[in-house]
C-alpha cells in the first residue's frame, strides 16, 4: 500500500471527486447528481468548511474526502457532512486517515463531533464504532421517509 496523504480540497479536486462520489452506492440512494455534488463541494469551499481529500502515493489524486461543517451540529459542535473513499481503495486505511485528519482540524475549533449514518450503512456504522463514535440517538425518516439516521458523537477532548 501507497502512502497516504492528508490535504486541504482545492477547487480544481472538485470534477474528479464528484465524478467517483456519485458512483458510491450509498450517493446513489440519495439520488446524488454530478451537478449538485459539485455544487456543494463549491459552497463548502467558499463557506470555509473543514474540507480534506486523500491523495495515494505519488499519483492517485482525491482518492477520499471528508467535509465537516465547523458548527453543524446544534450551532455548537463539528459536523462530519460526508465522508467518502473511492471504492476501488476502500479497506486500506483512506477512511480512517481522513476521519483522523478531520478530528484533528476539528479539535481546534470545538470538543466534540457529530455525525449521520444511514440505518443501512453497516459497514460505515461499525467504521465509526472502531473510530470512537458512540450512537446517541436516531432520526426516523430525517432525509428519506424509510430510512433512519443514526446519530453518532465522540468527545474529542475535554470541553
Ligand atoms: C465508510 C468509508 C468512508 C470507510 O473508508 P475506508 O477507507 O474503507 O476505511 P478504512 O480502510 O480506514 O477502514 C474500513 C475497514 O477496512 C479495514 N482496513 C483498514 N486498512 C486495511 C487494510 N490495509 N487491509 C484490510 N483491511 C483494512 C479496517 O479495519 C476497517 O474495518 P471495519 O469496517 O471493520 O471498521 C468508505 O467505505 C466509504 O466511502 N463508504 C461509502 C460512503 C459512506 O458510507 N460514507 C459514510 C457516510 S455516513
Amino acid at each position: 500500500m501507497n502512502a497516504i496523504y492528508v490535504r486541504p480540497m482545492i477547487a480544481s479536486d472538485i470534477p474528479l471527486l464528484a465524478a467517483w462520489t456519485v458512483e458510491l452506492p450509498l450517493m446513489q440512494r440519495y439520488r446524488l447528481t454530478v451537478e449538485r455534488a459539485s455544487q456543494q463541494f463549491e459552497t463548502a469551499l467558499v463557506q470555509q468548511d473543514i474540507l480534506l481529500v486523500a491523495d495515494v502515493g505519488d499519483n492517485e489524486s482525491a482518492c477520499g474526502f471528508a467535509w465537516c461543517l465547523p458548527k453543524g451540529g446544534f450551532g455548537r459542535s463539528v459536523y462530519l457532512r460526508l465522508i467518502g473513499v473511492r471504492p476501488d481503495r476502500a479497506r486500506a486505511g483512506i477512511g480512517a486517515a481522513l476521519l483522523g485528519a478531520a478530528e484533528q482540524a476539528a479539535i481546534a475549533v470545538k470538543s466534540d463531533l457529530l455525525l449521520l449514518v444511514s440505518d443501512f450503512n453497516t459497514d460505515a456504522q461499525r467504521f465509526y464504532q472502531r473510530q470512537g463514535y458512540t450512537q446517541v440517538g436516531a432520526l426516523p425518516g430525517y432525509v428519506l421517509p424509510e430510512v433512519s439516521e443514526l446519530i453518532y458523537w465522540k468527545q474529542l477532548r475535554t470541553p
